[in-house]
Parts: structure tokens; sequence; C-alpha cells
């Protein structure tokens, strides 16, 4: 899989002689079909999902993967078996390991899909007996991301599409995905990299499919890590999550809040956060360069950071926390 901003051809990006699917704990070569078309995901969206990074073999917060794909589904009311994590556990070892992901060098990015499972009737309402759900596993090598993107950053435009923050679905990882299609596409069209939605009521929401940071300065000057808050209607990001603890960590102060395009026109620095694609620069909104309109030292530093710990090669920051925190944004990191 691609940082997801490409246009790439996936159909060229693994050996399709060496692919395999893993379906309610069995491998199945990736050729053959796989699933009824009575499954309410495919016929609803009426599923969940997530998606991870594994390197080496060791996927990345997978607890933290799992406890959101809890949420999800006791929002929609999908009930998951008990031993859930096990299962997940077991099943991406064993596809990492049957499509040889797992060795040193493997960079995987590993989709959980799970829908409210198979039922022969019609109707939105889900039938009243217990359907077991369907559990599917799949997994990409990773592309790394394109040198145009890391050098030069990602144009991002506002999305037609609105979100609501007084949705209950805002906050969950449905498969019911057309929204974000439909954004990617209007992207695409205006020939930009990815693009940006907003709220009803015309704050800043998240990418379609990353959280969005800024840099910038405080009042008090202090350099701080500004993110959109939970209260419009985002994917609370397992790497927002990291980010906002790395920020203090670093000396950026972290902060949760209601953002807007002035606020991410007039930032020192932007970049969109996700579990496979890592940190990426934004440098353009719409018509106008963020910044300096070049990839900040912030952005390299949070990505550089970020790689590290996906690699299992990141040492304890904390120590350099107390020399950085007086840095000024201005300054970058140290
Ligand atoms: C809409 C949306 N927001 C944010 C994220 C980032 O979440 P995470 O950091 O957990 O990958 C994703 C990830 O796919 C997403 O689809």
């Amino acid at each position: 899989m691609t940082d997801g901003f490409g246009s790439g051809d996936r159909a060229a990006e693994r050996d399709e002689h060496h692919a395999h699917v893993w379906v309610d704990g069995r491998l199945l070569d990736a050729g053959e079909a796989h699933l009824s078309v009575f499954d309410r995901g495919f016929q609803l969206g009426d599923g969940i999902f997530e998606t991870l990074r594994a390197r080496a073999g060791r996927p990345t917060e997978l607890a933290e993967h799992t406890a959101r794909l809890r949420s999800s589904a006791a929002g929609l009311g999908i009930p998951l078996p008990d031993d859930i994590a096990e299962r997940l556990d077991t099943g991406i070892a064993q596809l990492l390991a049957a499509d040889a992901l797992d060795g040193e060098t493997g960079d995987a990015s590993v989709r959980i899909t799970v829908s409210r499972g198979v039922f022969r009737g019609r109707g939105l309402l889900p039938p009243d007996e217990i359907v077991s759900p369907t559990i599917v596993i799949q997994a990409w090598p990773v592309v790394p991301a394109s040198a145009r993107h890391l050098e030069h950053g990602l144009h991002l435009i506002a999305s037609s599409v609105r979100r609501d923050p007084a949705s209950p679905l805002a906050t969950l990882k449905t498969t019911s995905r057309a929204d974000f299609v439909y954004a990617r596409l209007e992207a695409r069209r205006a020939a930009a990299d990815d693009a940006l939605f907003l709220t009803i009521d015309d704050v800043l929401s998240e990418g379609t499919s990353a959280n969005i940071f800024v840099v910038r300065r405080a009042v008090d000057d202090a350099p701080e890590l500004a993110t959109p808050s939970l209260e419009c209607a985002i994917l609370p990001g397992t790497t927002r999550s990291w980010l906002l603890a790395w920020g203090e960590r670093v000396g950026l102060r972290p902060v949760e809040t209601r953002l807007t395009r002035s606020d991410l026109a007039a930032a020192d620095e932007a970049f969109l956060s996700s579990s496979v694609a890592g940190v990426l620069p934004v440098t353009r909104f719409e018509a106008a360069p963020i910044g300096s309109g070049v990839p900040g030292p912030w952005t390299r530093r949070a990505r550089a950071d970020r790689e590290a710990l996906i690699r299992g090669t990141a040492t304890p920051s904390s120590a350099r926390a107390a020399s950085t925190a007086t840095a000024r944004v201005a300054d970058g990191p140290r």
C-alpha cells in the first residue's frame, strides 16, 4: 500500500502469487472468492475496520487499534468475540508469515475489517438472531512515501463534504466510506494530494485518512503543536495520541482545540498523521503556501521519531525534552 496519496497501481504492489487473505480464521488465496454477497459489510457498509503498520512482523500499537476496533464495534452494536485480541494477534502473524512480510526487512500495512456478518434477508435493521461477524485481515507491502511528498509536502484542498461533530458516527471507523472516497476524488480533480474535511461550523476536522496538526507560536510565544480536538468530528487517531505525547517530550506544547482555515494558513508548519503513512508534511492549503512553503524542521523530526518507533529503534526522548523546552518555533527542534 502506498502512503495513500498517490495514484499508484495497487496490483503492481505485490506479487500476486504470494498473496493471501485471512478470513474467519482461515488463510485463503487472495485470488479466490472469499465472502458472501449477503454480507452486510458488502450490502450496507455495516462494518468497521482498522489499518496499522507492521515492521519485521511486529504490528505497531496493536493494542490501541484493537481498543479502537472495540469502540467502533460498540458504537455500531456489532458484537465482537471475547477473544478478538488473540484472534487478531494470531491472524496477523499467520498472514505476514504466509506472505513473507515478517522478515527483518518486512514492512506491511495490515487492514482488519469486521462486518456485522451474513444475513440472507433484506433491510437496514440487523436481524434479531445472533449473526457472527465476518473478520478479515489483509496485508500489503508498504511502498515508502514518495520523495516528492517528503521534499515538497502535500497540497490539500477543502472538501465540499462537511463533518457534523454532533453525529454519533463521526468518531467511529466504519466501512461506510463514501464521503471519504468522494472527498479524495475531489482532491484528484483539483490535482491536489488530499482533501481536508471542515465541520458544518467551519472549523478544521481531518484529512480523508489522517489527522491534521499545525506547529505555531502561541500568544505567549511558546512553540505549540495544535490539532483539532475530539469535538471536531475526527477519528481519534492512534498516531495523533502518540504525537500529542511526543510534543510534550520534545518541547512543543500539545493543544487540542478548534482550528480555522486561517489558523492553517498562518501556521509555521503543518502535517498529516496516520498509522501507515506516518507523518507527512503539508505545505499548501487551497491556493496558498503554509509557512515557508517547504516541510519544516519539527515536521521532519516528528516523521523521523515516528518511523524510529515503528522500526522499534526509538530511544526515550524525555532526556532531550528539557533542553528543547525553550526552543522557539522558528528555531526548530534542537
Ligand atoms: C479519517 C481518518 N482520520 C485519521 C486517521 C489516522 O488514524 P491512525 O493514526 O490511528 O491511523 C485515519 C486512519 O486511517 C483515518 O482514516
